[in-house]
């Protein structure tokens, strides 16, 4: 079965020893200062051919930006259909990498008993080691609840009952110095999709550091005319980069000024903390000051603090924005969370925007007619976020606990077989560095790669799914149950052996 793969692999493959980045985890020169979880050991000082080589990388990602587009084009796209408009037509063949994998996963998956050779999935994700803990909360009878209002049409922004719930909830665990108030929540099934039409005319940009979380580009292309404006961050540390994939001010500042020689319309920034692809945990200091560059150019900020509670180390510790004494621009400050990552629950397609902009959340709740979250569920919803018991005693510590194990052993895995990769407590994933695997620096060859593993039935994500602007970076989700970590770490493995 693995024959096919190897041999592609083989073709691919380039010599290791080209490979410039180090596995994050071993430990760097006692005379440097210690790096961040997350910043590869330090070269001791940037040669002239070192720093050639940086600066020849960076002129080369950009030019690969584009390059990443039209490899993203996937072979079974979908042609058109005479029925249909012209919006539907593009609506229909909207399809990247991510929905190629998953639609692929979703016809062959694997299953212990059922389906022993389907395609294991470490692309997706999700968090499925918590399914005992949650089937046995959610079965409770305080669960099971129906009265009138439930099953009637309610409040678009949500029913009050969870909306005050959901205030407390982000007030204690965002650590927020006042009360959050209910009437600045807004709850729905995708929710930050919504916020973006709302604050940027047609044709406006928002700015976002690359890698991002790829359906973003679709989630927008599909619901709004509004474009995204890449800030690329380079996969290589050095110079005033001080770690990976380093998001600074700076780059922000560049990325701004490029959109505007261009005559694209900034406004507002996308930032994701906890950081999906790359794990990353953000201070509180670089969040404001990511803030305060905002704020000076009146830019909306959408913060996406989804995975906040999966950091599962102390070594590191997740500060929520609203945990700031002051925000620099709370009418344009917007923070996105949701049950999908941190309660394992994506399957409930809940989410929830805070903002102190009420304008903001009239808008959105405009649209919430067209993402209702069932009453029911409501219910649910508001009855899990006010068992802090549960929560505190029973789940987080469980889940953590679970996060470590999963990825501690995956990291292990990736380690034996000398994969670098970035060295982040927190989120569903490691963003690995798979380039030594594929021959020459092209998104066509990572898409070689990613589909080589896809027919040895292993979804990955590949980093042109996240606008990644240099190729053979890859997502491994972690979160997954150990036997299937260990078949599916057997068999990639064996892919790329
Ligand atoms: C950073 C980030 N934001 C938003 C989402 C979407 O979450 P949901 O499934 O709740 O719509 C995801 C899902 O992977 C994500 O990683």
């Amino acid at each position: 079965m693995l024959t096919g793969a190897l041999a592609a692999v083989r073709q691919g493959a380039v010599n290791s020893s080209t490979s410039a980045t180090t596995v994050a985890a071993t430990s760097a020169s006692s005379s440097l200062p210690r790096p961040r979880p997350g910043t590869p050991p330090a070269q001791a000082h940037p040669t002239e051919e070192t720093t050639g080589s940086m600066l020849h990388t960076s002129v080369k990602a950009s030019e690969m930006s584009k390059k990443a587009s039209e490899t993203l084009t996937p072979s079974q796209t979908p042609g058109r259909s005479m029925y249909l408009s012209n919006r539907g037509n593009s609506i229909r063949q909207q399809q990247g990498i991510l929905q190629e994998g998953f639609v692929q996963y979703a016809r062959d998956q694997y299953d212990d008993a059922h389906n022993p050779d389907g395609i294991l999935n470490v692309g997706t994700s999700e968090n499925k080691l918590c399914y005992d803990l949650l089937h046995k909360r959610l079965t409770k009878p305080d669960m099971l609840h129906v009265d009138p209002a439930l099953l009637q049409y309610s409040d678009w922004r949500g029913h009050l009952f969870l909306r005050e719930e959901v205030a407390k909830f982000l007030t204690h665990y965002c650590c927020s110095p006042k009360p959050l108030k209910a009437d600045n929540v807004s709850k729905g099934d995708c929710i930050w999709v919504s916020n973006c039409p709302c604050v940027c005319r047609i044709a406006d940009a928002i700015l976002i550091p690359t890698p991002f979380y790829g359906a973003i580009t679709e989630d927008l292309q599909l619901y709004s005319d509004v474009r995204l404006f890449h800030v690329p961050l380079d996969c290589e540390a050095g110079g005033k980069d001080s770690r990976l994939f380093n998001l600074t001010v700076e780059k922000l500042e560049e990325s701004l000024k490029k959109a505007k020689q261009e005559g694209i319309i900034i406004r507002a920034v996308i930032l994701i903390n906890p950081h999906n692809p790359l794990a990353e945990v953000y201070t509180l200091k670089e969040m404001i000051g990511f803030l305060e560059f905002a704020k000076r150019y009146e830019l909306h900020v959408i913060v996406d603090e989804l995975y906040m509670l999966t950091v599962f180390d102390e070594s590191v510790t997740f500060h929520s924005v609203l945990s700031a004494d002051s925000l620099p621009d709370p009418q344009r400050t917007h923070v996105v969370w949701g049950l999908s990552k941190d309660f394992a629950m994506a399957g409930f397609r809940i989410g929830t925007l805070y903002t102190e902009n009420s304008h903001l959340v009239e808008a959105v709740a405009q649209l919430g007619s067209f993402h209702g979250v069932s009453g029911t569920t409501q219910h649910q919803v508001a009855q899990l976020l006010r068992d802090r018991e549960w929560i505190n005693e029973e789940f987080l510590p469980e889940n953590r606990c679970r996060l470590k194990a999963a990825h501690s052993y995956v990291t292990g895995e990736l380690r034996s077989m000398g994969i670098p990769y970035l060295h982040w407590p927190a989120t569903l994933f490691v963003w690995a560095d798979l380039r030594k695997y594929i021959r020459e620096s092209s998104f066509e060859r990572e898409l070689s790669l990613w589909r080589c593993f896809l027919r040895h039935k292993v979804l990955l994500s590949c980093g042109q799914a996240f606008s990644c602007s240099t190729p053979g970076w890859f997502r491994f989700v972690f979160a997954n149950q150990d036997h299937h970590l260990k078949l599916g770490q057997c068999v990639t493995q064996d892919t790329l052996a």
